[in-house]
């Protein structure tokens, strides 16, 4: 794409401009049910960038489903799985929008790996919400051991140190959809131009 000479010449509209600035594969983290495929699908959409999960790409390279992965290798032998896709999924694309599963940003070598290589944005989304959207579905195996309120309360008071490094963090909870993209479009650019003037 051209740079814009003029940032009301269509097709060059700002947005264009921030896609070209960017130089890296944007990152969702966050707790189950903060929005992270949703966000990162309209995300990317906004940005012309591919969309990746890495729940799904874990999925496809093991041929079976995360709640099969958990029961058949628990849960540390799926946290190396996740670091190996995740880096792989890195590499393969410059330019992409990937969401994470909830758990990846937390463990250290996958944080650090994220931290060289993309940008991250923790959606951080209240108890509330969380409860609520991750009651729609059953397939998320941490959650099927209890009560889905207590667990979540428990792994947020365990991650939030963690999520809290991300390179940018936007409400996940209020609002539509749109507005928790528009937040994220308006913290990328303040983060574009503080990199560019420091
Ligand atoms: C997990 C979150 C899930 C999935 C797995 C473990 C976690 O992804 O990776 O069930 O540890 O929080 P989502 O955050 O996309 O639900």
């Amino acid at each position: 794409m051209q740079e814009c000479p003029d940032s009301t010449t269509p097709p060059c509209h700002p947005i264009d401009l921030l896609g070209q600035r960017l130089d890296r594969t944007i990152v969702l983290v966050g707790m189950m049910g903060s929005g992270k495929t949703s966000v990162g699908r309209r995300l990317a959409k906004t940005l012309g960038w591919p969309f990746q999960d890495a729940d799904w790409a874990i999925e496809n390279a093991a041929g079976t489903s995360i709640t099969n992965i958990f029961a058949e290798i628990g849960e540390d032998e799926f946290r190396q799985r996740e670091r190996q896709v995740i880096a792989r999924v890195i590499d393969e694309q410059q330019k992409q929008v990937l969401a994470l599963g909830g758990g990846s940003f937390v463990a250290d070598e996958t944080r650090h790996l994220i931290k060289e290589r993309a940008i991250s944005i923790w959606l951080d989304t209240d108890i509330d919400i969380l409860v609520k959207r991750t009651s729609r579905r059953n397939d998320r195996p941490l959650l099927s051991k209890g009560d889905p309120r207590t667990i979540l309360t428990a792994l947020l008071n365990e991650r939030r140190a963690s999520y809290a490094e991300a390179d940018i963090t936007i409400d996940g909870g209020s609002g539509s959809l749109g507005d928790v993209v528009d937040r994220a479009v308006q913290a990328l650019r303040s983060y574009t131009d503080r990199s560019a003037s420091s």
